[in-house]
């Protein structure tokens, strides 16, 4: 079946991407504007003003076009019976947001399907969407950051980029995005033979800031390799509007979410229920919806941590004898329960700001104890695992410096850090001839257990993702 998009929307590219279908993009260069005002001064619905405006586009590219299928698309927003196009200015985007801040509007959304110059299809979707009270210099901040990203759309935002500007939405995350794929895949189910298209399920990592998360490319290759309907993305949510954007994207259709710094305890707080090690922890960086709708945490860190352990060292045994652990950061909270929940006897704590080694000690167990980050060298000779969880060895953090001479050859040494892939540390311990593993195996199985949940299928750890990672 020949496809085709009459729309230059890379966020309809990408919707048609994540549900697996094959299509051709055009652009239907129609005179949007006179068009409209035409409608307009027939008095003509917002909702038939759309679907006009996507028969217009669908009709233009099948003409040229005849036998595939065209889908035509467009979009309005709709508020105090007022059509909101695109912000001519930032003066005139500051305008739009004054108004519609504190207020709901509406989002129409339609799609039409054409086929030889005929319509076959058609759907309107209305998605009423909530924005909460913007201060004047809130939106002065918003309009500086994102005015070239946003001067294209009709009302002057991006949902999918800020969702944080909204208190509550009814609707799709794909009606809103401009594309319904749910109704769209039932009308191409009917007119294909074949395995039905599946509607693509919906997973984010959530942080603050979030650039830099490495959780996107890793589960958009599970999805690519496994050929999967879904889609995950990166969202950055300022930690005061966390519980209300999450209860948001929930509602508009996700499935669960990653969780990284500063969210990890809100995450926790959030869920309805936890996993038994999630609350061992104290921290949650996966986020569940359950069939019964309701919200799971999980903390899969410590789980990442053992299991990359397990992978590249099948001789390691956890009750041979004390651990060290540097660092006492949220990884390292994670590392210690894991640890202990695996057999380790007793664990050395060793961090620069020893108070907050003794917090996390008083928290756990009995079985950790703190030392101070000068006598990191003392206990060498005792341990049977040493693991950095600090920051120091990582590009552009200073190193860590430990004179590993007296530590047990037998022992078995690893790093969270994985940037760079071998720290100074794993080179000292490799030259010492311990074992050693690197960071990297701990980010990629700590996904894990999210994909499954979200995506119904357990993906591979293998030597392709990493070198995906790390490129
Ligand atoms: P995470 O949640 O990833 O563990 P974090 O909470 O920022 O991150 O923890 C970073 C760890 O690196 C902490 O244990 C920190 O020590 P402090 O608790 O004393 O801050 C440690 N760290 C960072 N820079 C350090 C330095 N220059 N010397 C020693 N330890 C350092």
């Amino acid at each position: 079946m020949d496809l085709i998009l009459a729309s230059q929307s890379i966020t309809r590219r990408r919707i048609l991407d994540a549900a697996r279908i094959d299509a051709r993009f055009m652009s239907p260069k129609i005179d949007e504007e006179n068009i409209t005002k035409s409608l307009i001064a027939d008095q003509a619905l917002p909702r038939d003003i759309a679907d006009t405006l996507a028969e217009h586009k669908a009709l233009k590219i099948s003409r040229k076009n005849l036998d595939s299928l065209v889908i035509g698309c467009d979009q309005i927003l709709v508020f105090e019976g007022e059509i909101f196009g695109k912000p001519a200015s930032p003066e005139a985007l500051k305008d739009m947001l004054s108004r519609l801040s504190g207020q709901t509007h509406r989002l129409v959304t339609a799609n039409v399907i054409y086929k030889d110059g005929k319509p076959m299809w058609r759907h309107v979707a209305i998605s009423h969407m909530s924005m909460r009270t913007i201060t004047s210099n809130e939106i002065d901040a918003y309009i500086e950051a994102h005015w070239p990203d946003v001067k294209h759309s009709a009302g002057g935002y991006h949902f999918e980029r800020t969702p944080d500007l909204f208190s509550s939405v009814r609707g799709n995350w794909f009606d809103i995005m401009g594309l319904s794929i749910d109704p769209i895949l039932r009308f191409l189910n009917q007119h294909q033979a074949g395995n039905p298209f599946q509607i693509p399920r919906l997973a984010a990592v959530l942080g603050h800031p979030i650039a830099q998360s490495k959780s996107p490319l890793m589960h958009g290759h599970w999805l690519k390799k496994n050929q999967i309907s879904g889609d995950y993305i990166a969202i950055d949510i300022p930690p005061m509007r966390f519980n209300t954007t999450v209860r948001m994207l929930f509602d508009v259709g996700f499935s669960g979410f990653n969780v990284t710094i500063p969210h990890k305890e809100q995450a926790l707080a959030f869920a309805d229920d936890m996993t038994p090690r999630a609350r061992r922890i104290g921290a949650a960086n996966t986020l569940i919806k359950r069939d019964s709708g309701k919200i799971s945490a999980d903390n899969t860190d410590g789980y990442g941590f053992m299991t990359n352990l397990a992978s590249q060292n099948s001789a390691w045994n956890p009750s041979a004898g004390p651990s060290l652990v540097l660092g006492a950061g949220g990884a390292a909270r994670a590392i210690l329960v894991a640890l202990l929940e695996a057999g380790v006897p007793k664990i050395y704590l060793c961090n620069r700001t020893r108070a907050r080694a003794e917090d996390l000690a008083a928290d756990i167990s009995d079985c950790i104890e703190v030392i101070d980050w000068e006598d990191k060298q003392g206990v060498l000779p005792d341990v049977f695992t040493v693991v950095n969880a600090t920051s120091l060895g990582m590009i552009g953090k200073p190193p860590l410096e430990i004179d590993l001479t007296n530590l047990n050859p037998d022992a078995l040494v690893t790093d969270l850090i994985y940037a760079p892939l071998e720290t100074q540390l794993l080179k000292d311990a490799r030259t010492r001839g311990c074992e050693v593993v690197s960071g990297i195996g701990m980010l990629l199985h700590q996904g894990v257990p999210g994909f499954e949940a979200w995506f119904g299928h357990r993906p591979a750890v293998d030597e392709e993702l990493e070198a995906l990672v790390l490129t």
